[in-house]
C-alpha cells in the first residue's frame, strides 16, 4: 500500500529558506523521516514535490486512481502558499476523492491573515499545523490510526 508525500513551491528550500520558521531540516531529510515512518507501518511512501501547481493536481488525480483501486491510502499534503489560494487544488482533491492529511510546519494561524484560510483543508480529512517537520511523521501515523 502506498502513500503519497507532496510538497508544493518553495519546499524544495527546506533547511535553507527561514530557518527561524521551518527549521534546519532539508527536503531530503524530511522525505527520509516519511518513508522510514511509512515502511515501519508496512506503507510505501511515494514523495513527491512540485513549484507547479498543475504537477500536484496531475500527481493528486494519479494518486485518486490508485486509492480507488486499492493500491494508496491517501497523501499528506503540504500546499505551501497555494493553500491559500488554490482552488485548482481543492476541486482536485475533492474531484478524485483522494483522502488528504495537510500538513503546515508553521503554525499559519499565529503569522500573516493571508496565511488564516486554507482552500484545501475543506476537503482535507484532517491537518496538522505547527508541530514542525513532526507533522508529516504524525499524518502518517494518523492515517494508518483512523484506518484501522
Ligand atoms: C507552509 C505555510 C505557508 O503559508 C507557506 O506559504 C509555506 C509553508 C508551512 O509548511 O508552514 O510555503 O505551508
Amino acid at each position: 500500500m502506498k502513500i503519497l508525500i507532496l510538497n508544493g513551491p518553495n519546499l524544495n528550500l527546506l533547511g535553507t529558506r527561514e530557518p527561524e520558521m521551518y527549521g534546519a531540516a532539508s527536503l531530503d531529510d524530511v522525505h527520509a523521516l516519511c518513508v522510514k515512518t511509512a515502511s515501519s507501518l508496512g506503507l510505501e511512501a511515494d514523495c513527491f514535490q512540485s513549484n507547479h501547481e498543475g504537477e500536484l493536481i496531475d500527481k493528486i488525480h494519479a494518486y485518486g486512481k490508485l486509492h480507488r483501486d486499492g493500491l494508496a491510502i491517501g497523501a499528506v499534503f503540504n500546499p505551501g502558499a497555494l493553500t491559500h489560494t488554490s482552488v485548482a487544488l481543492h476541486d482536485a482533491i475533492k474531484g478524485c476523492g483522494l483522502p488528504v492529511i495537510e500538513v503546515h510546519i508553521s503554525n499559519v494561524h499565529a503569522r500573516e491573515s493571508f496565511r488564516h484560510h486554507s482552500f484545501v483543508s475543506p476537503v482535507a480529512k484532517g491537518t496538522i499545523i505547527g508541530l514542525g517537520v513532526h507533522g508529516y511523521e504524525l499524518a502518517i501515523k494518523g492515517f494508518v490510526a483512523v484506518s484501522q
